[in-house]
This record gives C-alpha cells, sequence and structure tokens, in this order.
C-alpha cells in the first residue's frame, strides 16, 4: 500500500496535531479536518496513528473518513474533474463523458490518475442544467460539452 505521509511528518502531525487537540472535547474531527488540509487527505498511516493515540478503532476513524465527502483517503489530483451526472447532464450524455475521460485518462471514475494530474470526482447537480451537459474542471464551468469535444477542453489541463 502506498504511503503519503512519512514517518517524520506523523511524528510532526504527532506533536502539532494530536497534542493539540487530544484533550478537546470529540478532538477525532478536528484531527481530520488537519490531516486533509496539511495531506489533501486522510491516509491510512495517519488514520493509525489517531487510532493509537486516541485509542479509537481504525474501523470506527476509517467510518468517519469514508462518510463525510470533505475527506478523502488519497491526495487529488492536481485538476479536478467534475462530470455532472444529475438527470439533466445524465439525459445529455454525461455517463458517455465519464467513459471517454475515464479512457483518455486511464482512470477511473473517483479516482485519481497515477501522475496525480487529474481526479476525476463524482459530481451532482451544479445548478445550470439547461446548459448540459455540464462539467466542472477546478472552479470553471464548461456548457454544452460533448463527447466530441471533452478531450478538446481538457487538453490544456494535462499541460498545467
Ligand atoms: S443536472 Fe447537470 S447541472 Fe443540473
Amino acid at each position: 500500500m502506498e504511503e503519503y505521509v512519512n514517518r517524520t511528518q506523523l511524528q510532526e502531525f504527532e506533536n502539532n496535531v494530536i497534542n493539540l487537540y487530544r484533550d478537546k472535547q470529540s478532538p477525532l474531527m478536528q484531527i481530520l479536518q488537519e490531516s486533509q488540509k496539511l495531506y489533501g487527505c486522510v491516509p491510512f498511516e495517519v488514520q493509525n496513528l489517531i487510532s493509537n493515540e486516541l485509542n479509537i478503532s481504525t474501523a470506527k476513524i476509517n467510518g468517519v473518513v469514508s462518510f463525510y465527502s470533505m475527506f478523502s483517503l488519497v491526495p487529488s489530483g492536481k485538476h479536478i474533474i467534475g462530470v455532472c451526472t444529475g438527470t439533466a447532464c445524465h439525459v445529455k450524455g454525461a455517463q458517455r463523458l465519464v467513459s471517454r475521460v475515464e479512457d483518455a485518462l486511464d482512470t477511473h471514475y473517483g479516482e485519481t490518475t497515477e501522475d496525480g494530474q487529474f481526479t476525476l470526482a463524482h459530481t451532482r447537480c451544479v445548478g445550470d442544467c439547461s446548459k448540459g451537459a455540464v462539467v466542472m474542471i477546478d472552479d470553471k464551468m464548461h456548457s454544452k460539452v460533448t463527447s466530441d469535444n471533452i478531450l478538446d477542453i481538457l487538453e490544456p489541463y494535462r499541460k498545467q
């Protein structure tokens, strides 16, 4: 299993984060948020450390990390691609877009490419249904996206 946080970072996390929150009421969420902020994720090695230090089972910690969409187990890519899969965009071919992006980037929905450049994130209605299919790339919205133009839209982000 890939490690995202090394031993020195874990030691710093214990000293600077866990020790700061351990005596507070319900410290788990705050500690998880700090990990997400610092490392872009809450990887298993951080969960294990928290488990040992706070005496909370890793199953419980993992359950919290999995439940809240603000936490992830692996760092997000440099660019986040959000193909809207809401009903209106679904009708306009969102699933074809997802497949096209998965094939082009050799990744899967909800995962990050091996080079860390892109995360293909689960995305529901972003509120611009009349312009579907809608694809968010980072905070920029692209409207009327089709399986013919999606790769052209992605191209500039491959180099950034
Ligand atoms: S369903 Fe895609 S923007 Fe609303």
